[in-house]
């Protein structure tokens, strides 16, 4: 019987009853040892009448075999695996060693779980009782709470419930509940029902003051009331290891023949078959479990000893001469089954008091399975303890190399440079040396300071002996640079970039060096377009580039950076690509390039949703590099269709990641995008304020590209605050700048700046930039540019030759959702006389992003469960939002849905 907690009663039983309505929901329960999670747990599962229950519980023996939790929660499931997406159910199947199949993304997996829970809850509602999480192995515990971050609305309730401090980062961002000691009258029920004889109030007070009300603890006490006054002590020590003492103290008083009989179910991990088997092999009475039993401390239910509590077995283990634990250790690695690799390698590496070559090498190829199975915590685990087996000082660095590489492919940063850090003092084989580097650099571009990872790829450079790894190494160190938006270093890297592509040998080496050497030149404001031209033919020559998931971020560079007509298309090829193959780690970066190419074109709709894919995926996978851009590029998108308060919050989250981590390619978008907001919004001296501090960073970074520069908005906005003269020098400024790069996208803004200080003859630069935009993809810059010719136009009372101009900007403004500079064109056209009908603002800019996202790819022609798939959403969720697109679009299918987006 459960006693008080009736606040979390009535949470549970929210959840449950929307749960079984279709609105999943997700608890996650947290609190110290004893506080009385299992027992809440157990309480739940009373009230799931009608609902199929999916168990897993933690256990420290479980924690180092892959996916041993998400077997244990979805093997009910698994007869549906073939009706999920192919890739996903690939992904699965292989993490859950039932296929050969090569790792996938480790948030495929938890993709793939999403996806099979909620096929699950097709037929009957569904809840997930996940105990004692922080013990669950790593990569099971992030593959459900992937799942559960992406509940919405299917019938599954999930619970989550770990150890507070353990199980934190977990579940951070889930719904959470945290479990404190029970009150003074709950505390009071519960001893009166557990002690031998009534205890006074007195007893009770002291009780619940020194153990908080901590129910495993009042037990404890309860059923010895005068133990305490024995204790005496006013200080009372910390509550686990209070409890751990008596524990301790009550397996002490067993009978010496029933201790060592639970330590060895301890070892098992309660596997009643193993432990008879051991208990043999050491000449022990496997029956004298039974004392245990009589003195409270374990349970032999269904061939498996449970025992009272946790701290419990952590006590046993703890309390035990090493010697005897090796002993046992030893005894349960020769009992295991044959094809128990793995198991064996960890028991025997419990068991040596040494070093010993042999037990190294195994748990090195339990590493390696476990990697395979992309279960990346565990491997690291696996490598590091085989490390600290390995008797020779090369294989010990070659595998704490192999530890720090697989923490950090299981998202592990600090982690993973802890093992580096060990490594520091010692001389690795120049290979290695170049590989720890690299790990170093990467960890650094996604997590850590951006300026040390360029200057630690640039170090990896010149210090590895391989001339096609310099060529690599250096574009890697160009990519970080650009990152920084450093004009600087890119200029000082050209040189050196150039040389090392000449002397490289494999096609993977030139493409990379060669698109890197154009990126670093353009950057500097030294051409470059030329490199990237010339890279193209290679990178996408290169099957072995197409595999590879660097390869194809460098592949997205060149058209982005050339920007023509076929950059679109061939960038969306890839996310399909990345999609098909689930490669859900891979898409904030792909996302965000091809949502860049949409907001600097004419598909805002899709960009707008593709940014926003990008920020979440970014964000539940942990890449703030990623984040930050996406979330600049999004506000600078929400900076021309007028969502002031959107574009403001995400430009202010942009900012301050980008300052932490120095993204000033970032920084400089999400200053843009604030001075643009108010230029648009009419607030010129605001907007000078922000597009100055822009102008200001880019040239103390000695950024020479004059794509990246706000000169054009800053000349309109200098006139608008009639600075006149000053207006008229960053024109002139610019255009020199555009005209040196040659490119006609910078070259026609900067047209349109001289068309709007020219004093007499101003025809002649609007005319030749909007020729100049023809040759760009980019409608909004014209639009800008008819705007502002057809402005002067009116001004100069050419009231019919204005009108031209003014409705194309209006026309391409208002096709674009740009809301504002629409009302802007429509306001400049009245003023020529012709009346304008004020279109009703709603359809496509109404939808939220999600549903934007379902809408774009629906109307593609994807079916509800490609989408869903696609999206890493459960079919249920796309319908949810696809009801909401319906009504705010007030359409009834797919075909006129189709036609919206389109439109
Ligand atoms: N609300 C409660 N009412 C009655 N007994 C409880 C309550 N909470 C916990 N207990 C008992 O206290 C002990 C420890 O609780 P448990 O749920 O195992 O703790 P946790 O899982 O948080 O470590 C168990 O014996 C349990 O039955
Ligand atoms: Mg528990």
């Amino acid at each position: 019987m459960l006693i008080g907690r009736e606040h979390e009663q009535q949470a549970i039983d929210r959840l449950v009853s929307g749960a079984r309505i279709g609105a999943s929901g997700v608890l996650a329960v947290t609190g110290e040892a004893g506080v009385g999670k299992t027992a809440l747990l157990r309480w739940t599962e009373g009230r799931l009448e009608g609902f199929r229950v999916l168990r897993a519980t933690g256990t420290e023996p479980e924690r180092e075999v892959p996916f041993a939790g998400l077997l244990a929660v979805l093997r009910p499931t698994l007869g549906l695996l073939e009706t999920i997406a192919p890739p996903q159910a690939r992904a699965l199947a292989a993490a859950l060693a039932m296929d050969e199949g090569p790792a996938g993304d480790r948030f495929a997996i938890g993709a793939a779980t999403l996806s099979l829970l909620c096929r699950y809850a097709e037929e009957a509602p569904v809840a997930v009782l996940l105990d004692d999480v922080h013990l669950l192995d790593r990569p099971s515990a992030g593959a459900l709470v992937f799942a559960a971050r992406r509940l919405s609305s299917d019938p599954v309730a999930m619970f989550v419930v770990g150890r507070a401090g353990e199980a934190d980062d977990l579940v951070e961002g889930l719904d959470g509940l945290v479990l404190s000691g029970l009150d003074r009258g709950a505390a009071r029920s519960l001893v009166d029902r557990l002690a031998p004889a009534p205890v006074t109030d007195a007893w009770l007070a002291r009780v619940h003051e020194l153990t908080g009300g901590n129910p495993l603890a009042i037990a404890e006490l309860a059923e010895d009331p005068d133990a305490l006054l024995a204790s005496g002590s006013d200080v009372p020590p910390p509550l686990s290891s209070a409890l751990a003492a008596t524990f301790t103290r009550r397996v002490r008083l067993l009978d010496p023949a029933a201790r060592p009989v639970l330590l060895v179910a301890v070892v098992c991990n309660g596997d009643l078959r193993l432990t008879g088997a051991v208990c043999a092999s050491l000449a022990l009475d496997v029956a004298r479990l039974a004392d245990a039993q009589h003195a409270g401390l374990a349970d032999v239910v269904g061939g498996e000893v449970t025992f009272r509590h946790p701290l419990l077995r952590a006590a046993l283990y703890r309390d035990s001469a090493p010697e005897e634990r090796m002993a046992v250790h030893a005894a349960v690695a020769r009992a295991l089954p044959g094809d128990d690799v793995d198991r064996r390698a960890w028991h025997l590496s419990e068991s040596l008091w040494a070093p010993d070559a042999g037990v190294a090498e195994m748990l090195d190829g339990a590493g390696e399975r476990a990697a395979a199975r992309s279960a990346y915590a565990v491997a690291s685990t696996a490598y590091e303890r085989a490390a600290r087996l390995s008797p020779g000082l090369d294989d010990l660095a070659v595998r704490l190399v192999a530890a720090a590489d697989n923490a950090w492919a299981a998202g592990l940063g600090p982690r993973a440079l802890a093992l580096l850090d060990e490594l520091a003092a010692t001389t690795l084989a120049p290979e290695l040396a170049t590989g720890a580097l690299e790990l170093r650099a990467a960890i650094a571009v996604r997590s850590g300071s951006v300026r040390e990872a360029a200057a630690l790829l640039e170090r990896a450079a010149a210090e590895t002996g391989s001339a096609d790894a310099r060529a690599v190494l250096l574009a890697e160190a160009l990519h970080a640079i650009l990152f920084l938006a450093d004009g600087a270093a890119a200029g000082r890297l050209v040189d050196e970039l150039t040389r090392a592509v000449a002397a490289a040998t494999s096609t993977r080496a030139r493409a990379i060096g060669t698109v890197a050497a154009g990126m670093a030149k353009v950057l500097a404001g030294r051409g470059g377009i030329d490199d990237l031209r010339a890279a193209v033919p290679l990178l996408a020559g290169s099957e072995e580039l197409r595999a590879d998931a660097r390869g194809v971020s460098w592949l997205m560079y060149a058209p982005l950076f050339i920007r023509d007509a076929q950059t679109g298309r061939e960038l969306r090829a890839r996310v399909d690509e990345a999609r098909a193959r689930a490669g859900v780690g891979m898409l904030p970066g792909l996302l965000f390039l091809v949502a860049r190419d949409g907001a600097a074109s004419d598909s805002w709709a899709r960009a707008a949703a593709d940014y926003t894919e990008a920020i979440r995926l970014a964000r539940d996978t942990g890449q703030t590099a990623e984040l930050a851009m996406s979330l600049a590029g999004l506000s600078w998108l929400e900076s021309r269709t007028g969502q002031e308060a959107a574009c403001r919050m995400h430009a202010a989250e942009a900012l301050a990641l980008c300052g932490s981590r120095d993204i000033h390619w970032g920084e400089a978008w999400a200053l843009f995008s604030l001075g643009d907001l108010e230029l648009a919004l009419g607030n010129p001296a605001a907007a000078l304020v922000h597009l100055r501090e822009l102008d200001g960073l880019l040239g103390r970074l000695c950024v020479g590209d004059p794509d990246l520069s706000p000169r054009a908005e800053l000349v309109d906005v200098l006139l608008r605050l009639g600075q006149v003269d000053e207006a008229t020098r960053t024109a002139a400024a610019y255009a020199e700048a555009a005209d040196a790069k040659g490119q006609p996208w910078a070259r026609a803004r900067a047209r349109r700046c001289l068309g709007l200080v020219a004093t007499s003859d101003f025809d002649a630069p609007f005319l030749e930039a909007l020729a100049l935009h023809e040759e760009t993809p980019d409608r909004f810059e014209t639009a800008r540019t008819a705007l502002a010719y057809g402005a002067r136009l009116r001004r100069a009372g050419r009231r019919v030759d204005a009108r031209e101009h003014l409705r194309l900007a209006l026309d391409v403004f208002a096709a674009l959702g740009a809301e504002v500079w629409a009302d802007q064109a429509a306001t400049e056209l009245d003023l020529t006389g012709e009346r304008v009908p004020r279109r009703a603002v709603g359809g496509v800019a109404s939808l939220t992003p999600q549903e934007l996202q379902v809408a774009v790819l629906l109307a593609d022609g994807r079916t509800t469960r490609e989408a869903a798939a696609a999206l890493f959403l459960s079919p249920k969720t796309v319908e949810y939002h696809l009801r909401k697109v319906y009504t705010k679009l007030d359409i009834r299918s797919r075909e006129e849905l189709a036609a919206v987006i389109r439109r």
